[in-house]
């Protein structure tokens, strides 16, 4: 009789444990996640898995890929494609200010990246409060207005 109540309690006793176990993987979990965080120099890929390329809305990506921190390094990845005898490139540029990433225009951009920059990832640091704008330019803009190769961010201090 007191072995089969004992038995009993140990189902709880159990989940008991197993609920503070829980608790404590959570809490390392998340004080690890407000390290990196507070450090603000995470490294973070440009479109996750898809890397920068035409088609992807990266106004999108960036608004799930931040918060931005000055410190941390943006990887734009990219090769060149083949489509039929056409070789698709891109670049990385940082565009004059936001009127200018509106209408994709890259009159006084600076290309910070050429289309030999991307196969190992091209690594740009975001050392500045203040807005950047990257856009590729290949195809006379087409890429950043119909392909939607454009963002911006303004790193937090
Ligand atoms: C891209 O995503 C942004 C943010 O969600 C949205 O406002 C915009 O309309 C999208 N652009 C296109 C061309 O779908
Ligand atoms: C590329 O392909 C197009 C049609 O697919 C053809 O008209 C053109 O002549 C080709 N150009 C070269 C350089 O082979």
């Amino acid at each position: 009789m007191a072995m089969a109540m004992a038995k009993a309690m140990d189902l709880p006793r159990q989940w008991t444990l197993c609920v503070f176990v829980l608790v404590l993987a959570l809490m390392l979990v998340s004080g690890s996640v407000e390290a990196k965080h507070y450090r603000g120099s995470r490294t973070i890929m440009v479109g996750g898995d898809l890397h920068w390329k035409f088609g992807y809305n990266y106004t999108a990506w960036a608004l799930t890929a931040g918060p931005f921190h000055v410190g941390d390094t943006l990887v734009f990845k990219y090769q060149p494609a083949q489509i039929g005898n056409i070789t698709i490139v891109h670049n990385v540029n940082l565009l004059k200010d936001h009127k200018a990433f509106m209408k994709c225009d890259f009159k006084h951009a600076v290309e910070i990246a050429d289309a030999s920059r991307g196969p190992s990832g091209f690594e740009y640091t975001l050392t500045h409060h203040r807005s950047y704008y990257f856009a590729c330019s290949e195809r006379g803009g087409l890429h950043c207005s119909a392909g939607m190769m454009k963002f911006s961010v303004r790193p937090m201090k």
